[in-house]
């Protein structure tokens, strides 16, 4: 089954062509209409200012993914679109062109939860089929959460942030800084050359006994120390290694979570995604400490970390795969949350 994604969540136009059959599902292409320089000059994404150009991209942009993939219409046999969570108005662009291009198909169209596409990103890589149960780790802009995935369609939510987003922090450090947005691609590429022990910025384990993060203390943490340490910021490595150490209360906070609820729940397999696993860090402490404790882990990969449509086309093909067929052109939610609350997580 080819499979058309569309994702306008936020502020990348996404479209992606995936093909589904009972053996693999198999990326034929994928596109990403990056808005990052128009709101860059804000300091992040204006919403208004999102929807103008999904408006203006998305029209142009679907029929020249089906030309650079030698497709024609009548191959589609689904439309995937990103249901929600994100902004309301930049949802309601992608899912009024699925709705009406469903229409002009004639083919059913598939509202699909964005963190649920973040979710099996990582079964997008080389080594393709999930193994249940698995702990989800999804680190994203708008969201951080660590999910125990039984099945499709089974997952129960063990934690998330009780503030700001790990990518939202990464974002709001940066501007601290006076780094342009986004800011984790820029933390990161500083702290290469910083030293991650130079400060010890705090490492916030909330409420020990669940799965929630907080990372507006280390937010707060960083401001008051760049106030402090204001005659510092003249000497050449002071930014690389407030960024190092920075970027290090962070990914050690995730991992430890991660591998904590692998642990506490009995589940083997880590399998981590979103924007901030583009973050190379990140990735080798995952790594390292998986290997250490003996759990498979799955990474997102590179390329499918930040938002995209592949991965919405792939999570309507993997969930009608199992027999769930996704809720067909319901309305949008901007709110949409995925998987049930678990017991301690609610305690
Ligand atoms: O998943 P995503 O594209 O959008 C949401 O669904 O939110 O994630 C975007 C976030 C931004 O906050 C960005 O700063 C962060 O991912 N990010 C990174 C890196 N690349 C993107 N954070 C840390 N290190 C990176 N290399
Ligand atoms: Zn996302």
């Amino acid at each position: 089954m080819l499979w058309l994604g569309i994702e306008t969540s936020c502020d990348e136009t996404a479209v992606a062509l995936v093909q589904a059959s009972a053996q693999e599902i198999k990326i034929l292409r994928t596109d990403v209409g990056s808005q990052i320089a128009k709101h860059r000059p804000f300091g992040g994404v204006v919403p208004e200012l999102a929807v103008r150009e999904h408006l203006r991209d998305l029209p142009r942009m679907v029929p020249d993914l089906l030309r650079a993939a030698g497709v024609d219409w009548s191959q589609i046999e689904g439309v995937a679109v990103t249901q929600g969570p994100g902004l309301a108005a930049c949802l309601m662009i992608g899912y009024s062109y699925a709705k009406a291009l469903g229409i002009a198909l004639d083919r059913p169209v598939c509202g699909v939860n964005h963190l649920e596409g973040h979710l099996i990103s990582p079964l997008l890589g080389e080594d393709a089929e999930p193994i249940f149960p698995f702990i989800g780790l999804i680190v994203s802009g708008g969201h951080t959460l660590l999910v125990r995935v039984k099945g499709w369609g089974d997952y129960e939510r063990l934690g998330g942030t009780v503030d700001d987003a790990a990518g939202e922090v990464f974002d709001k450090v940066a501007r601290l800084l006076g780094l342009p947005y986004p800011g984790g691609p820029e933390i990161e590429r500083l702290a290469r050359t910083g030293n991650p022990q130079a400060y010890d910025f705090p490492q916030s384990f909330p409420e020990r006994d669940n799965f929630n993060f907080s990372f507006s203390g280390l937010k707060t943490s960083v401001r008051y120390f760049l106030e402090k340490n204001e005659p510092a910021k003249a000497n050449p490595q002071f930014l690389p290694d407030v960024c190092a150490s920075f970027q290090e209360a962070v990914v050690q906070v995730l991992t430890r979570k991660a591998l904590r609820a692998a642990r506490s729940t009995g589940c083997r397999v880590i399998a981590a995604s979103g924007g901030v696993l583009g973050n190379g860090a990140l990735r080798a402490l995952l790594a390292k400490r998986c290997a250490e404790k003996g759990i498979a882990l799955r990474l997102a990969p590179n390329d499918l970390c930040t938002d995209n449509a592949a991965m919405i086309a792939a999570a309507a093909a993997f969930l009608v795969r199992a027999g769930l067929t996704a809720s067909v052109a319901k309305d949008i939610d901007p709110n949409l949350r995925l998987g049930v609350e678990s017991k301690s997580s609610q305690s």
